[in-house]
């Protein structure tokens, strides 16, 4: 068996890949204690609700309730530092050309199909890695876009008057703090999924985004 040491993410990339998780996690949390002084999103199945954001027992259990002013001033405060860090990092990728590891490309739809496949054991034949799969691609970029559509569809209800032609262009006030509602789900439900994804891939693919190196082990000259 032997070991080589592999160059896998840079440092930018990697310091704003971990200053993003505590500001997304206090852009979240300051925005559940802004809804919770006017909670009007539910689940709906052929008109049927089947789960209100959220229940009381929700807002209880973390101390959410009556802290509408201290959501605000956190939110607005933070809301500045996310905007800037993820300008900073979608403008890296693009100077730097690590866009090309990250966007999908032709044929990455149907190769996320197949990466699909293999991680249900469904199918036992490897899709080609590189430094991300096909469904990394595709999921990376959509978390790139729905911080895109965080700041944008928060500018649209931050200042409507201001920014009216903006705010009716994602469809009114209504329909921007709607969007920008989900968008926040998607991030937890990235967040869910992802943690897991990293959880199962090791201990060398989460270190590598601390230290920016991957240890490879190949036995026999076979990786
Ligand atoms: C405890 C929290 C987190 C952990 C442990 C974690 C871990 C990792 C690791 C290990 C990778 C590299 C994956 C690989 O090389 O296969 C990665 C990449 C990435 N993560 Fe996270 N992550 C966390 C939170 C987040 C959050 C909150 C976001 C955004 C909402 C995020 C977005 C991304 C993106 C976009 C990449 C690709 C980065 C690039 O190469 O440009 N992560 N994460």
């Amino acid at each position: 068996m032997s070991a080589r040491v592999e160059e896998k993410h840079r440092a930018p990339i990697r310091w704003m890949h971990w200053i993003n998780f505590p500001l997304l996690a206090m852009m979240m949390w300051s925005g559940l204690l802004i809804y919770w002084a006017n909670p009007v999103y539910s689940l709906r199945l052929f008109g049927r609700e089947i789960f209100y954001f959220f229940p009381a027992g929700f807002y209880s259990f973390l101390g959410i309730p009556y802290r509408l002013a201290e959501g605000m001033q956190l939110h607005f405060f933070f809301m500045w530092l996310f905007a800037a860090n993820g300008i900073a990092y979608a403008a890296y990728l693009i100077l730097s050309g690590e866009y090309r590891s990250l966007l999908p490309t032709v044929g990455s739809f149907k190769r996320a199909f197949r990466v699909a496949l293999y991680e249900l054991h469904i199918s036992k034949q490897k899709p080609p890695q590189g430094k991300y799969n096909d469904a990394q691609r595709i999921v990376y970029t959509l978390v790139i876009l729905m911080g895109a559509g965080s700041i944008l569809t928060g500018i649209a209800i931050y200042k409507p008057l201001q920014a009216s032609v903006f705010t009716s262009l994602l469809g009114g006030y209504e329909w921007a703090r709607w969007e920008h509602f989900w968008l926040m789900i998607g991030f937890a439900a990235f967040f869910a999924v992802h943690v897991v994804q990293v959880a199962l891939a090791g201990w060398r693919n989460f270190q590598s985004m601390i230290t920016g190196v991957e240890i490879i082990t190949t036995e026999g000259g076979q990786e």
